[in-house]
């Protein structure tokens, strides 16, 4: 099965502010989120969707089984070897651990980097029946950057959302996403935090994955014309894109190889090899699939480092295990760490 992906290799070019010294801290600090084999770890539900999650499991929701849970995500055992970083969403950040450490402080001294979620969700594009959807946030983004800093932030996180379907990504879509990722991305550099750049093109359908390719490569294509056009360095940025992958409902799912290979063809195709790196996002795959892929992807290769920044595929088994009950705090680290395990390369 070959892929077609029907774009232009992003030029080659300089960062637009090479050499000061913030912008050599930021690519510093973009690198050591990626590099190792290490990876992401993305607990930054909002209180929203974190709210609907613990009720699945039987737990109520409240902000302090909110920050509970996160507490028992962020101190598992030697973390620090398999993760390099955790993003968080603005409740949490300004919670404290049962010992009255703040969160930022706490990771810090476990040896992790703290990350924000800056977006403020998704709105329709179009009106309610629409479908398609812009992501927000861009008001006063440089006044909480610069408040994310003073609390000990060092990396934030904004994830635009693309459908695939009958004229789907619709240009309008992917021209008015990227442009939000891209002012995203600026300020946030400009403010002194990494910006990871999430565009995710979800799995929802029964599609082939040639529809995933072609839908991801426009998606990134158009990204990297705006992050260009808006001069943000690439490599002080990490890119968290979808893998390529079949729909969800597909009846033949793509294997990892099929996987790997258009998702690195894809990304090859688009993104400057100039970026920190690329941290995938998991997308409602099952911890074991959304393993096999990444490890297939690293097979395969690229010139950034290629790791995780998944949520669900490393935290809803701890969720499960844990279920709000106290006495069953270290048998949610336990299965935590067995899925951070299964994504972080043998030494
Ligand atoms: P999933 O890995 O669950 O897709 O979430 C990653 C993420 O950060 C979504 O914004």
């Amino acid at each position: 099965m070959s892929t077609t992906i029907a774009t232009s290799p992003a030029r080659p070019g300089s960062p637009a502010r090479p050499g000061s010294p913030a912008t050599t801290d930021l690519r510093a600090t973009a690198a050591s989120l990626v590099t190792g084999g290490r990876g992401i770890l993305a607990a930054d539900e909002s209180p929203g969707t974190m709210s609907r999650r613990l009720e699945g499991v039987g737990v109520e929701p409240t902000e302090e089984h909110r920050r509970a849970y996160r507490e028992l995500l962020v101190t598992g055992e030697g973390l620090a070897g398999r993760i390099s970083g955790v993003i968080l969403c603005d409740e949490t950040l300004r919670q404290q651990l049962a010992d009255g450490r703040p969160f930022p402080r706490a990771l810090a001294d476990a040896g992790l980097q703290a990350g924000i979620k800056v977006d403020t969700g998704t709105t329709a594009l179009d009106g309610p029946d629409d479908g398609e959807t812009l992501t927000e946030g861009l008001d006063g983004l440089a006044e909480r950057v610069a408040e994310y800093v003073a609390l000990g932030a060092t990396f934030a996180k904004w994830r635009a959302v693309l459908h695939l379907g009958a004229g789907r990504p619709s240009v309008r879509a992917l021209d008015a996403n990227a442009e939000a990722l891209a002012r995203y991305a600026r300020v946030c550099q400009d403010g002194g935090l990494v910006p990871i750049v999430e565009p995710e093109v979800l799995s929802a359908g029964g599609h082939r994955l040639e529809v995933c390719a072609a839908g991801t490569a426009r998606t990134l294509a158009t990204l990297g014309r705006a992050l260009d056009a808006a001069g943000v360095d690439p490599a002080a940025m990490v890119l968290k894109p979808n893998m390529v992958t079949s729909g969800e409902g597909s009846r033949q799912p793509a294997d990892p190889y099929e996987v790997a290979r258009a998702t690195v063809d894809t990304l090859r195709a688009t993104m400057r090899p100039e970026l920190a790196g690329v941290a995938f996002l998991s997308g409602g795959q099952s911890s074991e699939t959304a393993a096999a892929n990444l490890a297939a992807i690293r097979r395969r290769g690229g010139p950034w480092p290629l790791t995780f920044s998944f949520g669900r595929a490393l935290v809803s088994p701890a969720l499960a295990a844990w279920a709000g009950d106290p006495g069953r705090v270290d048998a949610g680290r336990s299965a935590l760490r067995r899925e951070v395990d299964r994504n972080v390369p043998a030494a």
